[in-house]
């Protein structure tokens, strides 16, 4: 039966659909990266501005080179958490195969090889980079879960493939390696200090040179506005703790200060506290380290003025 829907699916990726499929940070929104045409139906979907590159997820290591010029940098941090939730800015490959729409016409490419087994198994049966975006409107909230992909998205997708709850519940972290410089572009799934491991040195923050045009203050936003590191709980706030750190919340990012914890239910908590209608979010503070990054910055965009 899931064979039967994930054969499904990597025959509406090759026909240029719009699929949508489970991924170990969150849902992606897929299209075959190598036709224009596909990846232009993502952006409709998402009401996405053209600017903003996509990532394109393959299924094994071994075929990013053919799609990017990899520094030993990059060499070492995809033998280190390829598959897994880093994606890699790099150079592109001359004559790499993903279309300019899916980079925005940018010379750099953000590749990704992700961990889930429904979507190794997808990329695999495709056998063609597939560009993927988190599978909701531009500047909601990703989602971690089939339904919310249906809530969000319904019929501007021509499948979901429904691989349960995301394990990891943020989106991968960013790092571009376009020369001796390595820059963090987006805190995510794979902890900073993981990195700065691996390369042996501290990475860079984003600059004005190289920066994910996707970075909006402004992003992964509920309708609620919300409150942060807040120490009590206000009339007419509903309340987010962490570690029970705000007394009265109506729910606990994770009761026993786990932040792995707090990472996959992040985005459910949120939609949860949304759909009361209330105004704003209380949110208890987290501690700004390992995950605790990766939550903080998506609390931090969710929290920001808005246009409109
Ligand atoms: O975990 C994830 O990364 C999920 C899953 C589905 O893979 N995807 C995801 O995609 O979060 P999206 O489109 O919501 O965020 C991708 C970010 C955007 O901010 C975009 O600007 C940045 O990656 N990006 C992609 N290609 C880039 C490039 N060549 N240079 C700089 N930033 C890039
Ligand atoms: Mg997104």
């Amino acid at each position: 039966m899931v064979d039967e829907r994930i054969a499904e699916a990597a025959k509406q990726l090759r026909d240029g659909g719009l699929v949508a499929f489970p991924t170990e940070t969150v849902y992606g929104l897929g299209a075959d990266a190598t036709s224009p045409e596909a990846v232009a139906r993502i952006f409709a979907a998402k009401g996405r501005p053209r600017f903003n590159p996509l990532i394109a997820h393959i299924a094994e290591a071994g075929q990013a080179a053919a799609e990017a010029i990899f520094t030993p940098d990059a060499h070492r941090l995809a033998d280190s958490f390829w598959p897994g939730p880093l994606t890699l800015v790099l150079p592109r490959a001359p004559d790499g195969s993903i279309c300019d729409l899916a980079c925005a016409g940018l010379t750099s490419v953000g590749l990704r090889v992700p961990a889930h087994a429904l979507a190794r198994e997808l990329l695999n049966r495709v056998g063609r980079p597939i560009a993927a975006p988190s599978a909701n409107r531009s500047g909601r909230l990703s989602p971690t879960r089939a339904e919310e992909v249906a809530a969000d998205l319904g019929d501007t997708v021509d499948m979901i493939l429904d691989g349960g709850a995301c394990e990891v519940g943020v989106e991968s972290t960013i790092v571009a390696c376009l020369g001796d410089r390595i820059a963090l572009l987006r805190p995510g799934g794979i902890a900073r200090e993981a990195i700065e491991e691996v390369v042996g040195r501290p990475l860079a923050e984003a600059g004005s040179r190289v920066r994910a045009p996707g970075m909006l203050a402004s992003h992964y936003a509920p309708k609620a506005t919300l409150r942060l590191d807040a120490g009590e709980i206000m009339d007419g706030e509903i309340g987010l703790a962490f570690a029970g750190n705000l007394s009265g919340a109506a729910l606990d990012l994770s009761p026993r200060g786990d932040l792995r914890e707090a990472a996959a239910s992040l985005y459910r908590h949120l939609r949860w506290l949304d759909a009361s209608g209330v105004e704003t979010i209380a949110v208890g503070s987290v501690p700004d380290q390992d995950l605790g990054c990766a939550i903080n910055d998506r609390l931090r965009r969710a929290a920001a003025p808005r246009p409109t």
